[in-house]
């Protein structure tokens, strides 16, 4: 029998498949003339008004201390759109985004030069009536995020008046430890309230990721097995093939765990092992995610359940790579992490007793993210031994990137006239299923800050929450002993295998 249900003839104003397109406004970036403006803010702001999502007086401000004009950034935001974008280039749409670019010099320290951002953004309000609305993107070296704020804050840029909004985007890292996130967050709030603050973590931006509550919360087939009477164990691997030649500067001394896994993997652990929000409401979701963070917690000791690595010398797709301390700019007693693998716990009912081992690594096999949901095996099997030889267990696989999915594996017999049980796959792909490709993650996230939406943003307890877990790892790793060397091209040192083997577990090979 099928239910019908009554269709509301007149249009709910916030359908989701109506467009969501931007209203009146501009945003300035400073940090415009570093790699992540170049090759993915500009793109995305392009790609943007290419699917006729921004506003016709949409205004693009970069913040440098280049001796620019408007015309010379012009030039740089067009060739980088040109090289970078994803959708195609389309003069019209180019020449009408062009007209909206304005440049400002100097140094962030520089009163003049925010009085003339200050006097920038009053003539875009008053020639393409961006309305007042303007986000700041924080694309620049942490050390200078004070500095950035306060001078906001000065020149009053960062007031909002009645029907006007001020929103600052900041890049990660978001702090080096619990007290120095907690030191920036303060600073952060004292001038922009925390519903104008919109902290970047592209992997929320990423469709697959997003898919997880998807599959999770739309779905009758995975929730009722989705819990530690099921589940043995959980993995969350970020490996990459690049090595860090020319990144010197930012990742010395950072390394990989505060790189990625205090914000991208711990964000995929939250929404992998959280409760069902009540609604898709950004502060439902939001609270939903620091409530599974605040009952994660790393394992002792940390000598058994972390490993941590560093690249030595090797091969990689055929070519002689060089180690980390090779490359330009790593002191030659680098202890820099390349590779870092923690177990974590999740301390509630649904998880108890099951680990979820978080990776992440340069240089290594091939580049994947993604979490496998590995399951418990089957509390009986009716064959013989020697039919199930080739049995595992089985696994949810979300392939988040780059062969965008998910794969179930699952035992099935082998054709013959034996019964021989074996892994098989069966896999679900973007590419076959759907025409429409992806967007970049960046342009949906700077769509949602110009939208106002928060929900991919995580908010300042999360941040905290994400360091709590980490700063007793990072410690042990400061006071004991060094990284282990792996040779470039490999899946990363011996030690994360032995912690997984201590349990009678391995890591997947991707
Ligand atoms: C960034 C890290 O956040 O993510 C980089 O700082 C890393 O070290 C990058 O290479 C990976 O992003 P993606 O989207 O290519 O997986």
């Amino acid at each position: 029998m099928t239910t019908r249900t009554w269709q509301n003839p007149l249009r709910d104003p916030r359908d989701k498949r109506l467009p969501r397109i931007a209203g009146p406004c501009g945003l300035v970036i400073f940090g415009v003339t570093g790699d992540l403006s170049r090759k993915k803010l500009m793109p995305a702001i392009y790609d943007l008004a290419n699917r006729g999502l921004l506003p016709p007086g949409f205004s693009l401000v970069g913040f440098a201390r280049r001796d620019w004009a408007d015309e010379d950034f012009g030039q740089v935001v067009h060739d980088a759109v040109k090289e970078h974008a994803r959708t195609p280039f389309r003069q019209e749409v180019w020449d009408r985004l062009a007209e909206g670019c304005r440049f400002v010099q100097g140094s962030f320290d520089d009163d003049q030069a925010f009085d003339n951002l200050a006097k920038c953004i009053k003539d875009l309000d008053d020639e393409r009536g961006t309305a007042g609305n303007h986000g700041f993107y924080l694309s620049i070296p942490p050390a200078a995020f004070t500095k950035v704020i306060q001078q906001l804050a000065r020149t009053g840029l960062a007031d909002q008046k009645a029907d006007e909004w001020r929103r600052v985007v900041i890049e990660k890292p978001f702090g080096h430890d619990l007290a120095s996130a907690k030191q920036l967050n303060k600073t952060v709030n004292d001038v922009f309230p925390e519903d104008s603050v919109f902290r970047i973590d592209h992997y929320l931006g990423k469709e697959t990721v997003q898919n997880i509550m998807a599959i999770r919360f739309a779905n009758q087939l995975f929730e009722p097995i989705w819990n530690a009477n099921y589940v043995d164990h959980v993995q969350i691997t970020m490996a990459e093939d690049i090595g860090l030649g020319g990144r010197a500067g930012y990742y010395d001394g950072i390394g990989a765990a505060r790189d990625v896994i205090q914000n991208h993997l711990l964000q995929l652990l939250a929404l992998t092992a959280m409760e069902e929000p009540v609604s898709f409401r950004p502060e439902t979701v939001r609270a939903e995610k620091a409530k599974v963070l605040a009952a994660t917690r790393p394992v002792l000791p940390f000598a058994e359940t972390t490993a941590r690595g560093q690249y030595s010398g090797g091969w990689q797709g055929g070519q002689k790579v060089p180690g980390l301390v090779q490359e330009g700019g790593f002191a030659k007693d680098s202890k820099t992490e390349t590779y870092a693998a923690i177990e974590l716990a999740v301390d509630t009912r649904r998880w108890a007793g099951v680990p979820f081992y978080l990776r992440t690594g340069k240089r290594l096999g091939r580049r994947v993210t993604e979490i496998a949901v590995v399951f418990k095996r089957a509390p009986h099997l009716p064959f013989d031994d020697t039919s199930t030889e080739e049995l595992g267990q089985n696994a949810l696989v979300f392939r988040v990137q780059p062969d965008e999915g998910v794969t179930m594996r699952f035992g099935s017999k082998v054709p013959g006239s034996t019964m021989e049980v074996r892994d098989v796959n069966m896999d679900f792909s973007y590419g076959h299923s759907f025409t429409e490709s992806s967007p970049e993650a960046y342009e949906r996230l700077i769509l949602d800050v110009l939208l106002g939406e928060p929900s991919l943003f995580p908010k300042n307890d999360e941040v905290e929450l994400s360091w709590e877990i980490l700063d007793p790892i990072l410690k042990a790793w400061t006071t004991h002993g060094k990284p282990d060397p792996y040779p470039a091209g490999t899946w990363g040192p011996e030690s994360a295998d032995q912690m997984l083997a201590r349990t009678g577990r391995h890591w997947r090979r991707p």
